[in-house]
């Protein structure tokens, strides 16, 4: 390739929704049509029904795109030092990232690929693009980004539940699983990234749980009710469901003292 090479890259960030291929917004849609390439790391077996529903909504919306798959590099689960253990693991994905992006969208002056990447839900939330590509910044990348929005699993949940994010003037705390117990007491939770079934050891008897699994996916599953009457229940339902399927995603929200009439 002769000439000199344009450095900077234009890279769109596009949230897909959290489940459907019916989320992906009219905006989405006309941002994949002018993209070039997409890139997508490669989680490996049990998530490959996620790189599958990448794959379903560029065949319906932007067959033209190059789909790049990058291998995710490897994660220690169980680390000593876990914030440690994240940020070099997310080090370590902006490099082999930056190599795909630089071989994949780096042309000759005067011409230009446009890069993007599908992001599960919306790219605000419990997304870690935006950060990764700060550090790509850092490794000496020069980046247009834009972001797309889209619908998150919170959205995907009340919308299933037909019911609100928020009670009337009440906050709500949105969390993981790990962190669920640091919850002041009392108050509203989203719950999002539990693997297990944290409402057992941090919810009380008498608060509500609104739950669903596979949201906007044919497998969607819904329950509601007191955690001291669907609480166990519930965590056998989350692990045969995860032995079914070989993966589960799912998201909570608790209310105390459950859903009156003036919420
Ligand atoms: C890494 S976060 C990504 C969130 C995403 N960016 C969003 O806007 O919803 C993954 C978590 O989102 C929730 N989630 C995402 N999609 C879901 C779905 N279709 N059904 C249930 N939970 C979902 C689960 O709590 C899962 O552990």
């Amino acid at each position: 390739m002769g000439g000199s090479l344009v450095n900077a890259m234009a890279i769109d960030v596009i949230g897909i929704g959290a489940g459907s291929p019916a989320h992906l917004t009219l905006e989405g849609v006309e941002a994949l049509a002018g993209v070039d390439v997409v890139f997508a790391l490669d989680k490996g077996d049990a998530k490959a029904d996620l790189l599958d529903a990448r794959r379903a909504i560029l065949e319906a919306h932007a067959p033209h795109v190059e789909l790049v798959v990058v291998p995710d590099p490897p994660r220690d689960r169980t680390p000593a030092d876990y914030g440690g253990e994240v940020r070099d693991w997310h080090q370590a994905r902006a490099e082999v990232l930056y190599d795909a992006m630089a071989r994949s969208l780096r042309q000759p002056a005067g011409s230009r690929r446009r890069g993007a990447f599908l992001v599960w839900g919306d790219p605000s939330l419990y997304d870690s693009t935006l950060r990764i590509l700060d550090r790509i910044r850092e490794l000496g990348a020069e980046l247009e980004v834009r972001v797309i929005p889209g619908i998150t699993a919170v959205q995907a949940l009340t919308a299933a539940h037909a019911t609100t994010f928020n009670r009337i003037g009440r906050p709500v705390l949105v969390t993981t699983g790990r962190r669920l117990g640091e919850r002041p007491a009392g108050t509203d939770a989203v719950v999002m990234l539990d693997g297990g079934a944290a409402w057992l050891d941090h919810a009380a008897d008498d608060e509500e749980i609104l739950w669903g699994a596979y949201l906007g996916t044919p497998m969607e599953t819904l329950r509601r009710g007191r955690v001291g009457d669907v609480g166990a229940e519930l965590a056998k339902l989350k692990s045969d469901l995860r032995a079914e399927h070989g993966w589960i995603m799912d998201i909570y929200l608790l209310r105390p003292e459950g859903t009156g009439a003036a919420d």
